[in-house]
Formats: structure tokens, sequence, C-alpha cells
């Protein structure tokens, strides 16, 4: 027998349970910070232990100490569970263990996130060869676009990026909505572009860039022009307006990249899509398989309508490396040199679920929202501060004595965290604290969400 086996069948068991635990265990870790240190913490031994002993102490140790995510009553941030057929695939990636950064070292994967490029090309109504890299998530993947996007912008204007670096360069212009995602800032700190000399356009009630203001604020952008448009609000789950915006900052000349890390799920379903239409006429998109396809961490996917912009920003070659000619090298779709074979559990999520699959599950959690939502809503003193659009819900309580409903609805979230039914965070949303609900998980019933809006109200002393 391989000496593997064992090891894996151990691992194997150690899943099991745990995924079995997923629905029945408080949703929140129990293990303090002293317990996990003095589990895992110490110098470094001298001598090697049992493998089997480590497996050991990772599972038994360690699961007090995991947060339930993948469990149906995780509400918390934007984060997706596993689906089966995914996680299985992902262990099957491990197995495989390829490099997935040119062709010549895995004929398979190349072909796989190939298909299951143009696959979510399809699904969100995408250009078909649009590129698209399989990154470690959201940020990444506007990370990515926004590489491309400076690489192009001045290209346009004559300087090599590349090879020039940002020194004596043209200025570039980047405009954001008021209600950016702090990883396009990120990704613009990272970029050497700058996170505070963006130029900020106005939004809405619901957090929706103004295409009015965004004319204005272009009106001042001579030269290169990035524009930042989002789909999928974190807080309110909207969407900016995609086609009035694109032409406008089409008309300006500008590069428009769609942080879509969640939201650009709504457009494979009918019911959603309109609200992202003329969302294909942008030049990149980001968005995230391991939020709402629930395929394992890490797992994100940067898309450029001109594969070729893509890989003049990524590209890289060697004397050493052997390279495809007219076939897929993964180095020129990502950031990354060697990297996993990450687009195969997408390709088995997508595969397995069908176009069906996955417009039934953006479907079923919007509905799941929406019953959230009225659940809480129709509590007195609970108000639902957002139209529920596609799958998230901001809430807020006012105390039952009256008082300050901010701290009351802070100190709400503190006690669902604690009550352990359910999982969810806190954040402010036009000046005002608020509970964020997201739901994200394939594994999410509506049992679970009458469970847990019936644990909140407890909390919040509504019951
Ligand atoms: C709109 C938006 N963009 C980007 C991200 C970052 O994604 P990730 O956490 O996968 O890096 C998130 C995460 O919630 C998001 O909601």
């Amino acid at each position: 027998m391989d000496s593997s086996s064992p090891l894996l069948d151990r691992a194997l068991s150690h899943a099991r349970s745990w995924i079995a635990s997923l629905g029945k265990r408080p949703v929140r870790p129990s293990a303090s910070l002293e317990a996990l240190t003095e589990a895992f913490g110490g110098a470094l031994p001298e001598q090697g232990q049992d493998p089997a002993a480590v497996l050991d102490l990772l599972a038994n140790a360690g699961e007090p100490g995991l947060m339930a995510t993948a469990g149906p009553r995780f509400f918390g941030f934007v984060i997706g569970g596993s689906q089966p057929v995914a996680l299985a695939a992902d262990w099957l990636t491990s197995a495989w263990d390829q490099n997935a950064g040119l062709y010549v070292a895995s004929p398979t994967v190349a072909v796989l996130e190939d298909t299951a490029g143009r696959w979510l090309n399809g699904l969100f109504g995408l250009p078909q060869d649009a590129a698209a890299g399989f990154v470690t998530g959201g940020q990444m993947a506007n990370f990515t676009g926004l590489l491309a996007a400076r690489h192009a912008l001045l290209a346009r204007v004559g300087w090599d990026v590349a090879d020039q670096g940002l020194f004596g360069a043209p200025e570039i212009h980047v405009v954001v909505g008021e209600e950016v995602h702090v990883t396009i800032l990120r990704s613009l700190r990272f970029l050497g572009m700058g996170q505070a000399r963006v130029k900020r356009v106005r939004a809405d009630a619901q957090g929706r860039m103004d295409p009015d203001a965004l004319t204005t604020v272009l009106k001042s952008c001579t030269g290169p022009t990035l524009v930042c448009v989002q789909a999928g609000n974190v807080n309110t789950g909207a969407t900016d307006p995609m086609e009035p915006l694109i032409a406008a900052a089409h008309a300006h000349g500008a590069w428009v990249h769609v942080d879509g890390a969640f939201g650009l799920w709504g457009a494979v379903s009918p019911r959603t899509k309109e609200q992202l239409r003329g969302v294909d006429a942008a030049d990149s998109w980001a968005v995230d398989a391991h939020k709402w396809l629930n395929v394992p961490y890490d797992s994100g996917v940067a898309i450029v309508r001109d594969p070729e912009a893509l890989a003049r920003a990524v590209g890289t070659t060697a004397s050493y490396l052997v390279r495809s000619r007219g076939l897929r090298d993964g180095v020129d779709f990502v950031p990354e040199f060697s990297r996993r074979g990450r687009g195969t559990p997408v390709y088995a999520a997508l595969r397995s679920m069908g176009r069906r699959g996955v417009e039934a599950l953006v479907d079923r959690c919007c509905a799941l929202a929406r019953r959230f939502a009225e659940r809480l809503g129709r509590a007195t003193g609970v108000q639902v501060l957002n139209e529920v659009v596609l799958n998230q819900v901001l809430v807020r309580f006012e105390p039952p004595g009256g008082g300050d409903a901010d701290a009351y609805t802070r100190e709400v979230v503190t006690r669902v965290q604690a009550d352990g039914t359910c999982w969810l965070g806190g954040s402010r949303w036009k000046d005002r604290d608020v509970m964020r609900i997201s739901i994200s998980g394939w594994n999410t019933t509506e049992e679970d969400v009458d469970r847990s809006a019936a644990a909140i109200l407890r909390c919040a002393g509504r019951s």
C-alpha cells in the first residue's frame, strides 16, 4: 500500500466528522487563544512527530477554534460554503499537485481552466473570448484587472509601464464610486496609483453610483482614465447602473473595471440580471468563485476583455520556461508564476450544476434574503434598511426601552455571535450602525433562516 493512504484515510475521516458537525455545532468558534496557543504554539520540535498524530492534533485541537463558515447558518461577510463536488475536486487538485503556470506542466489543468473561463463568460453574458485568470479571490481579481488597465491605458499614450515603471509616467485619473470596496483602493495602493488621490462619485441611498455625477467628474479627467464600478455593494447588495456609467466612461475613452466579487453572479439569473444590464460592455471584471459559486477557498477570477492586454501586463518568459504557442500558459493570465490548479474545482462545480443549477443557487439565496428581511422587518423596533435586491440584508435595532440604536445594534450583533445559532457581523451604513446578513451558502434552508431570525429577535429582546 502507498504510504500516504492511511494518512489520507485519516484526513477523510476527520473531514467527514467536521462536515457532519456543521449544522449542529455552535457556528462561532469556542476555543480560547490560550488553548489554541497551548496546542499549536511553542518551539519547532527538534525531531519530527508521527504524521498521524499531527493530523489528529490539527483535527482535535483545531476544530474548537474553527468557525462553521461552510455551515448553513453562517451569514457573516460574504462567505459561501463548499459544495461537495467542489470540495472533492479541490482534494483531487491537491492530490494531483499540478503547477498551473504552463501548459506543458499540466495540459489537463490548462484545458479545465480554459473551459471553465469560457463557461463563466457565458454564464455572466460576457464576451466569449475574454481572458479568465484564476486567482485567490476578489482582491487579486481586482488587482489583476487594474493591472491590465494600468498597462493598457499607459500604452495608449506611448508609455511602457512594464519597462519604465511609474516614475515620470503620464498621470492616470482614477474614478471610483463613493461606496467603492476597500479592495479596489488596496489594489490601487499596490499598483502605485494611490488610494487617496481617487476621484469619488456620489452614490444614492443604496450605494449605486450616480451617472450624472460621473459625467461631471469625468470632465476633470484629462488623459488616461480608469473608472471602477461595482456589481454588488458589500453592504446593500446594490449594483451600479452599468449601462449609463459604462457608456459615459467609454465616451471619455476610459477603461472600465467592474468589481463584481459576488454581484456578478446576479447576471446568471433572469430574476436578477436586469440589475446588471450593460455589464458586458466593460473592459475587465472581478468575480469570486469562493463566494457565491461555493467553491472552497481560495478562488477568484479576473476576466479581461482583451486577452493580449492581460498577457502584456502579467505575462513573462525565461530561457528555461517551455512556452506553448497558441496554448494556454497560466502565466499569461494571472500575476502568479507557480500556482495550484485553482480552476479545477470551479470547473467541477459548474459542470455538476449546469447553468440551471447556478441560476437556482442564486435565486434560492436571494429568496432566503427576502425571507430573512420579512421575518425580521415585521418585528417591532426592527428596521430593514436596504432594498433587498440580492442576497444582502441590513438591519437596525431600537432598544426596547428607547435610547441609542447604534449602540444597541452593536450589542445585538455581539449577543447573536455569542448565542451561536448563527453568525453575522456589523457594519456602518450611511452613518448608522447595522447588522449585516449575507446569504451565500448552497446549504442554507428556509428552516435555517427561520431559526436564525428567531434567535436574532430573541437576542434583540423582541421575540
Ligand atoms: C464587492 C467586493 N469586492 C471585493 C471583495 C474582496 O473579495 P475577497 O475577499 O475574495 O478578496 C469583496 C469581499 O467581500 C466584495 O464584497
